[in-house]
């Protein structure tokens, strides 16, 4: 195992580059570590185990109905930052509300971290790839935690990161010095450092949007569509934003979620599905944005607030969001 790096020693290794950190951090992706190796154990069964597959009788906030799995993972992510002491409150695309920690351990947790638990759920019951995906946030008043701890543009986001659930289960990454990917080796349940300092290409040959909405997409989307039609670029839309996202992040390409007449700010949500990839995206060289502006410049103003996105290769970004 030489030159094998762990998620456990990037860590440690990369707590320098916080001049004053004292390790809250380090702790916090370490717990989202294990919740992560926790609900991968459960998604690689899941067609084995009845309590895992299919869906619940609740509905989200969303309207959606909850899978059993979404229930699951959101239980694993927050109780693995429950009373650690990093973490003084939560929001989930399966909460209504924020959850405050209130044990007195997380009062003077210093961090807040918005998620979606399980993104992609329309899969889970047909072995297609799905994913965690999750932003931190500095709190900003040390007495007390409100809505506006999660209301912060994404440029504030600390950390942002995601972990995909596919043929392997990888953590990628971001603390604002560029996006590392570990790829979880199952034999020993460690993730280890296989993707390196990644960049996506500026350009690529990859579009990848639900087509079905075509006609209700805006003209200047539609026209880019054709253009990537003519130019014989390759379709690929799996349905799960973090596949979509990883893929197009290693072979150049762009994710679009424009929005339509049925929904007019798009599908996606800003807080834990925009901006945590926006972050990352970024980091490795790419663009995202709403269609007029920069994803992580939009003020939010709500927990659940949704947004259109463009995300992907610079000049794909470029060109899809020209008017
Ligand atoms: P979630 O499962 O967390 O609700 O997210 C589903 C999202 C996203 O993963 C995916 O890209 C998108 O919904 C797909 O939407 P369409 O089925 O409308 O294409
Ligand atoms: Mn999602
Ligand atoms: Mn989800």
């Amino acid at each position: 195992m030489a030159n094998i790096k762990t998620l456990a020693e990037f860590i440690v290794e990369r707590q320098k580059d916080f001049p004053f950190a004292t390790g809250d951090l380090s702790r916090l992706l370490t717990s989202i570590r294990l919740a992560a190796k926790l609900v991968n154990r459960e998604v690689n069964k899941a067609g084995l185990v009845d309590e895992i597959l299919g869906e619940t009788n609740v509905h989200n906030i969303q309207g959606e109905r909850q899978q059993k799995l979404d229930v699951y993972a959101n239980e694993r992510f927050i109780s693995a930052m429950r009373n650690q002491g990093e973490v003084c409150a939560i929001a989930s695309e399966e909460n209504d509300d924020p959850i405050i920690f209130d044990h007195p351990i997380s009062r003077d947790g210093k961090y807040v971290v918005a998620m979606d638990p399980l993104d992609g759920s329309s899969n889970i019951d047909v072995n297609v790839s799905i994913g965690t995906i999750f932003s931190i946030y500095r709190r900003l008043d040390p007495n007390k935690v409100t809505l506006d701890d999660f209301l912060q543009p994404g440029t504030q986001q600390v950390a942002a990161g995601y972990v995909i659930y596919g043929s392997s289960t990888m953590l990628v990454y971001t603390t604002g010095h560029g996006v590392n990917g570990f790829t979880l080796d199952p034999s020993i349940g460690v993730f280890c450092l296989s993707h390196a300092d990644m960049k996506i290409p500026n350009d690529g040959s990859i579009y990848s949007v639900n087509e079905g909405n075509y006609f209700d997409f805006p003209e200047n989307v539609r026209r880019y569509i054709d253009d990537c039609k003519r130019s014989k670029l390759s379709a690929r839309y799996i349905g799960s934003l973090v596949a979509d996202f990883h893929r197009n992040l290693l072979k150049g390409g762009i994710y679009m979620y424009p929005s339509t007449a049925k929904a007019p700010k798009g599908k996606l949500r800003l807080l834990y599905e925009a901006n945590p990839l926006a972050f990352i995206m970024e980091q490795a060289g790419g663009l995202a944005s709403d269609g007029n502006q920069r994803i992580l410049e939009v003020q939010p103003t709500e927990l659940h607030q949704r947004c259109p996105l463009f995300i992907g290769s610079k000049a794909m970004v470029e060109a899809a969001t020209k008017d």
